[in-house]
């Protein structure tokens, strides 16, 4: 309470911007906003950082959940995403089961999560594996695509009508069930359209229709939004036509679905990608092939440009991210956050070397992250833990992640973290900098020791002239002016640690002495301070 009173104004502008969201939207659906090229998630008239963790494929059962959520518990995720099986909610063609729908959502509540609903249906990693048996039994009515030698393989032909309409028949019971059992309470966040889809096991479909279709002249509608000149698929895409081809057909088809379900139950709706990564050293794989490699038609780095054609209902499309090559991980990051194409990784390795790149994708402006298989339930976790680091991240900023999101929207956070050899990193703020120095003892005048595993991560946030909120994982931060040491015509007038309650910031005590020296010292608290500071 003495804490409290001494601080009755701090950072008020903040606070005031989240109260009027607040009150100005109280009611609105879920929906993605953009300015200046930056996005915030708006949730019930807030910005929302999904601190997301999925759930294993088979983990979605009402025998299963139960043990779900004490792992996510643990975590301090905010939200769960957990998959929705198109053979599990309609056994037979028209006849729908949601009661396991229901249930997953009935306990997200119960255990305060936001839910992202993935909807495994044509495509589940480039397979068909989700489609119920009644699809699977019929390929003379549900086609499947067929690879350069005539033979069948195990993907339904992005290419057949009859494929995307009984996929859309289901999706549309889906969302109009979501509506009416979770429309006005948005539990429910963010829809998954289809599960990294593609076709794996051919580049694609040389079906009889799908052989027309590729003789025929590239769509007008594809040509003009890329600015390339008419021609066919070949003449214009060259080298990458087949892919480029199934790309189209498959997108237009997963847009069509999507626009289908907007119509039932307005949540943002995206794609998730097995993105094509570098080729290995193995000789034999040093060539990386749509088909083989990854799924051909999927939303691909080279082929975002054309998905964005393509599906225009599609709000987001998320690189799944299973390197922890740092190098890789960032081009990633760099190459999904676009002015048309909110930041937003739906999977990610939940091992601690994946951990850093939470900051990264802040730092980056991403709407949430989200590791793969925290549930324990024997599978990611054989030994009885979960993730260490991941937990570490979260738990640091679920208790503001609201403010996080907000001061990520307005452009005033950046992140650092540590990479081998650059454990000295600056961060500027204009009139004022932040040199990050990871690892300890930092003695005087001696460069910083880095950690052993490069893990050291930090984040700064403008709040006012002279105040930032500041955090981070063995790591050192010192201000200092532009051309100055830190020290040197300025010190901090008070670096107050403290905790976000409801939106309002909760001072704890004042840090001084030790923990201030050379600079705020993070190591692994999980602290965040509030810290001005004055010239002279
Ligand atoms: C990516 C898929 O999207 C997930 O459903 C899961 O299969 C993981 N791979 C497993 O690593």
């Amino acid at each position: 309470m003495a804490m409290r009173a001494r601080f009755p104004r701090a950072f008020p502008a903040v606070l005031l911007i989240l109260a009027l969201c607040s009150i100005a939207s109280a009611a609105d659906a879920p929906k993605i906003v953009s300015q200046n090229g930056r996005f915030a998630f708006m949730v019930d008239g807030r910005p929302y950082l999904i601190l997301g963790a999925q759930i294993n494929n088979s983990s979605a059962w009402p025998s299963v959940l139960p043990k779900v959520w004490p792992s996510l518990e643990d975590m301090h995720a905010n939200t769960v995403e957990a998959p929705v099986y198109w053979e599990q909610i309609e056994p037979q063609p028209g006849k729908f089961d949601f009661t396991n729908v229901d249930d997953l959502l009935q306990q997200a509540r119960q255990h305060h999560l936001h839910l992202v609903v993935l909807w495994f249906g044509t495509w589940k990693n480039g397979q068909m594996h989700y489609a119920p048996t009644w699809v699977k039994t019929d390929p003379a009515r549900y086609p499947r695509m067929i690879n350069s030698h005539g033979e069948p393989i195990d993907v339904l032909s992005a290419n057949s009508v009859a494929n995307r309409d009984a996929d859309k028949v289901a999706f549309v019971a889906l969302t109009r069930h979501l509506q009416s059992v979770d429309g006005s309470q948005h539990t429910i966040l963010l829809i998954q359209v289809e599960n990294e889809s593609g076709a794996i096991g051919t580049v694609r479909d040389y079906s009889a229709l799908a052989n027309q279709q590729f003789a025929k002249q590239v769509p007008s509608e594809l040509t003009a939004g890329l600015h390339k000149k008419p021609g066919t698929w070949t003449q214009v895409f060259g080298p990458d036509a087949d892919e480029a081809f199934q790309a189209w057909y498959q997108a237009r088809y997963i847009n069509d679905i999507v626009t289908a379900g907007k119509a039932q139950f307005n949540v943002p709706m995206y794609v998730n990608v097995w993105v094509s990564y570098p080729a290995a050293e193995l000789p034999e794989r040093r060539v990386t092939v749509p088909g083989i490699n990854y799924p051909s038609g999927g939303a691909v780095q080279k082929m975002i440009d054309l998905w964005k054609v393509a599906a225009p209902a599609i709000d987001m499309i998320g690189p799944d991210i299973y390197t922890d090559d740092s190098g890789f991980y960032r081009e990633l990051l760099r190459t999904y956050a676009r002015p048309d194409n909110p930041l937003w990784i739906p999977e990610t390795g939940s091992g601690d070397s994946f951990a850093k790149f939470f900051f990264y994708a802040l730092g980056k402006g991403a709407i949430g992250f989200s590791p793969f298989g925290i549930d324990r339930t024997g599978w990611t976790f054989t030994d009885g833990t979960g993730p260490k680091a991941h937990t570490e991240n979260y738990a640091l900023i679920a208790p503001m992640d609201s403010q996080i999101a907000l001061l990520n929207f307005e452009g005033k956070l950046k992140t650092a973290v540590e990479e081998p050899g650059k454990a000295q990193q600056e961060l500027d703020f204009g009139q004022w900098q932040a040199t990050i120095s990871f690892g300890f003892p930092q003695p005087d005048g001696r460069r910083p020791p880095g950690t052993p595993d490069f893990h050291g991560r930090a984040l700064v946030a403008q709040l006012g002239p002279n105040e930032f909120l500041v955090t981070g994982i063995d790591a050192r931060v010192s201000f200092h002016l532009p051309s100055r040491l830190a020290g040197q015509r300025m010190n901090i007038l008070q670096a107050v640690q403290g905790t976000y309650v409801d939106g309002k910031w909760e001072p704890l005590r004042i840090w001084n002495g030790d923990q201030t020296d050379r600079g705020l010292n993070f190591k692994h608290g999980g602290e965040v301070i509030h810290v001005s500071l004055a010239k002279f």
